[in-house]
């Protein structure tokens, strides 16, 4: 089975934890904003990550089907908050909730979304923990973008750590919790989601560069005009290519004007992947293991 198909058939699996969640919402606008946000589907990459590292130590992937609903909630929701704080007006190919509701509506729906994962994660409530943790990090993550954290490479990790790769590492965990794994399966599970993470932000910064709002249904060169910390961006400045000039660039230049950096930043993203691979290489061999490690290839050379 492809990895896009196994993506597919994970949002079934989760769209069936969804509908109860909804009708109880209060007012109309709160409920439509929620919903909103609900039915624009991503990728589901989280999702199918929850699932296979269940299946990865014994489990199925319906045992995870409500562990994967709770993470891609809590995804959705930092989606609407960073749109908010990024002033994007389009995700997944839509207009952004603050764009549709205005900027507190959208922050009253960020907090619907994480309250509706907590709810779906207290079936089992070994999932706590491991939500909170990535729920605090991305926090942290997406302060540190304000403040102009990250100056060279291990501080650009530490960010897309905390702002990515925590929430990656929670879904590989709460899928090894719920699938029954033991300790270090869970551990090991859990760093693997977390290096995948890592490597996906790395995608998504080389994207920011090189591909189109058509394509990733979101704004593109936003690394670059809102001032965002990107590993391609941060390794052109280290390189001596000027902001303004990269700023000049016309559409297709600026990939041209950086591709040394893109292909630092691909390098530093098979690195993450190796790091994660070697975390699980005690996993016994079989279906899951194979598909996880398909993930990560698919993370790292994604186009949207
Ligand atoms: C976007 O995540 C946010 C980042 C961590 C860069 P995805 O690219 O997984 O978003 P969707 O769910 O597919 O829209
Ligand atoms: C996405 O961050 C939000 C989180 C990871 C919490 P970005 O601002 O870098 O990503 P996009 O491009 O808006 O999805
Ligand atoms: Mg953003
Ligand atoms: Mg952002």
């Amino acid at each position: 089975m492809e990895i896009e198909q196994i993506l597919v058939e994970r949002v079934e699996l989760v769209d069936s934890e969804m509908p109860e969640l909804l009708f109880e919402i209060k007012p109309p606008e709160l409920a439509a904003a929620v919903a909103y946000a609900i039915e624009s589907k991503g990728k589901r990459i989280r999702p199918a990550l929850v699932t296979l590292a269940c299946e990865a130590v014994g489990g199925t992937a319906r045992d995870a089907s409500f562990a994967a609903a709770s993470i891609e909630l809590i995804h959705s929701s930092s989606l609407v908050l960073d749109d908010v704080i990024d002033k994007s007006e389009k995700r997944r190919g839509k207009y952004t909730i603050h764009k549709m509701w205005g900027t507190d509506m959208a922050l009253l729906t960020v907090q619907i979304l994480a309250a509706l994962s907590l709810r779906i994660a207290a079936r089992d409530p070994r999932l706590i923990r491991a939500i909170a943790d990535s729920l605090f990090c991305m926090g942290e993550g997406e302060a540190m973008e304000l403040v102009d954290y990250a100056k060279d490479k291990k501080s650009y990790l530490d960010l897309a750590f905390r702002k990515t790769g925590s929430l990656f590492g929670s879904a590989a965990e709460v899928g090894a919790v719920v699938g029954g794994g033991d300790e270090s399966q869970i551990k090991n599970l859990s760093q693997f989601g977390k290096h995948i993470g890592i490597a996906f932000q790395i995608r998504d910064d080389i994207l920011d560069c090189i591909s189109s709002e058509e394509d990733l249904g979101k704004p593109v060169k936003k690394d670059l005009f809102m001032g965002r910390p990107s590993i391609v961006i941060l390794d052109a400045l280290n390189s001596g290519i000027s902001l303004e000039r990269m700023m000049k660039c016309n559409n297709g230049e600026l990939m041209h004007l950086v591709s040394d950096s893109i292909d630092y930043a691909d390098r530093i993203a098979h690195e993450e992947l190796e790091l994660a691979k070697d975390n699980i290489e005690t996993l016994d061999d079989g279906f899951a293991k194979r598909k996880l490690i398909e993930l990560g290839e698919y993370i790292i050379h994604r186009s949207k």
